[in-house]
């Protein structure tokens, strides 16, 4: 069956007899993409400000990543981590050059990233003999689906329904420092770490700030704990800097990636600093998949475009455009509440439902995303031109006239 002949109707009908129905799923389907913008099963152009939720970064059809892609398809898919892996090698000495002194744990997907790095906080407890640890994370907080990700996961919505979690995962309120401070008074030596996204994205773009970071990193240094960053949706340029902790000064002791690390073709990391890095030893953890040689291919190839064009710049400089024309729209239409983020990681407040913006944006012409039931979030590629985000604002701010 070729799937490319299929009419939409005949795509939904299929997707509803057969999968189990676990997404929300807009009533439209993609056949291909360029640069920034997708083509629907009908040939209708969309300007693309979602980047399949902050993973097409370079946006469609990038001819360096295709030809990485068919290079290496051509040589060698997968082996598995019983044997050493040029590609593998190669991309984790990338990921350290870009960050930190230390090293990386492959594996598939965001939660799995997130999973590891779960992990790597209740080996440290165990190794520092504590027997009950706690694990803190943020009340607003999304890391993923799996069973300790979601325990991760301060978002009522996501936890509801699978009974008891993974135990011993305390809550603070994100950019509260006395929140922070009480829980490490509470539990102290027994925290093993504290995990956090430096911008909560599905929790709807909130930034942390830098003193509630600097106050978690101060209490994490007196008591031993480790300082994770989730930088599964900020990492890879998103926020104008490779990764996002870039903007505090200081470094976690270990963070986690996935989505744009591949461009769309699955892979996860964690990445600790030298001085845990041996906590994870032999045995502790794996991934049949983690570190494929196709996904590890591409993803390095992420790296040397974005290294190689001027793309941080443009997140700056089409985020600040972007960020005024919001704001002038703001001022014609009193739907936008709040405008903010970082970088192209944005976030629009509105006073109604997102989802029926977005719905209408995708009639209009512009794939953008709802998030925290009220707001927009705007994901373009990082290497959006000026004249497309002129292109896709546009439409926004029509769609948002349709509502007044
Ligand atoms: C901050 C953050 N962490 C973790 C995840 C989970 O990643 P995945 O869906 O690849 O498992 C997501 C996904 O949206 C995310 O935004």
């Amino acid at each position: 069956m070729n799937l490319t002949e299929l009419s939409f109707k005949e795509v939904k009908d299929l997707t509803e007899k057969y999968i189990i129905d676990t997404y929300n799923r807009y009533p439209i389907g993609f056949r291909y993409g360029v640069g920034e913008t997708l083509f629907d099963l009908n040939d209708k152009p969309y300007i693309d400000f979602q980047c399949g939720i902050s993973v097409t970064n370079l946006g469609h059809g990038e001819a360096d990543i295709i030809e990485t892609l068919r290079n290496q398809a051509d040589k060698l898919f997968h082996t598995s981590n019983l044997y050493y892996s040029e590609q593998q090698a190669k991309l984790a000495e990338t990921i350290i050059n870009h960050s930190f002194p230390g090293k990386v744990f492959f594996c598939n997907s965001g939660t799995e990233a997130n999973e590891a790095a779960f992990k790597l906080m209740r080996k440290h407890a165990h190794q520092s003999s504590i027997n009950d640890p706690v694990i803190l994370a943020l009340k607003g907080s999304f890391h993923g689906r799996t069973t300790s990700s979601m325990s991760m996961t301060g978002q009522k919505s996501i936890r509801e329904g699978f009974g008891d979690l993974v135990p011993g995962v305390h809550f603070v309120t994100e950019n509260d420092e006395d929140s922070l401070v009480d829980a490490f008074e509470q539990y102290g030596d027994r925290i093993a770490g504290i995990i956090m996204e430096p911008i909560l994205g599905e929790g709807g773009i909130h930034p942390l700030s830098v003193s509630f970071v600097e106050t978690a990193r101060k209490l994490t240094h007196e008591t031993g704990a480790l300082l994770i960053f989730d930088e599964i949706q900020t990492g890879m340029g998103r926020t104008g800097k490779m990764f996002c902790f870039e903007h505090f000064g200081f470094a976690p002791d270990a963070f986690t990636l996935a989505k744009a690390l591949g461009s769309g073709f699955p892979i996860g990391a964690l990445i600790v600093s030298d001085e845990h890095s041996t906590i994870l030893g032999r045995g502790d953890h794996g991934s049949t998949f983690g570190g494929n040689h196709l996904a590890c291919a591409i993803a390095y190839e992420t790296f040397r475009v974005i290294q190689s064009r001027d793309i941080l710049t443009n997140v700056e400089t089409t985020a600040e455009y972007c960020i005024q024309r919001l704001q002038s729209i703001g001022q014609k239409n009193k739907l936008i509440k709040d405008i903010r983020g970082r970088g192209l990681h944005i976030g629009v407040e509105l006073t109604i439902p997102s989802r029926q913006v977005a719905e209408k944006c995708l009639i209009n012409g512009l794939v953008i995303n709802a998030t925290a039931n009220t707001v927009l979030r705007i994901m373009p590629p990082i290497n959006i031109t000026q004249e497309k985000m002129e292109e896709g604002l546009d439409i926004l701010e029509k769609t948002l006239e349709e509502f007044k």
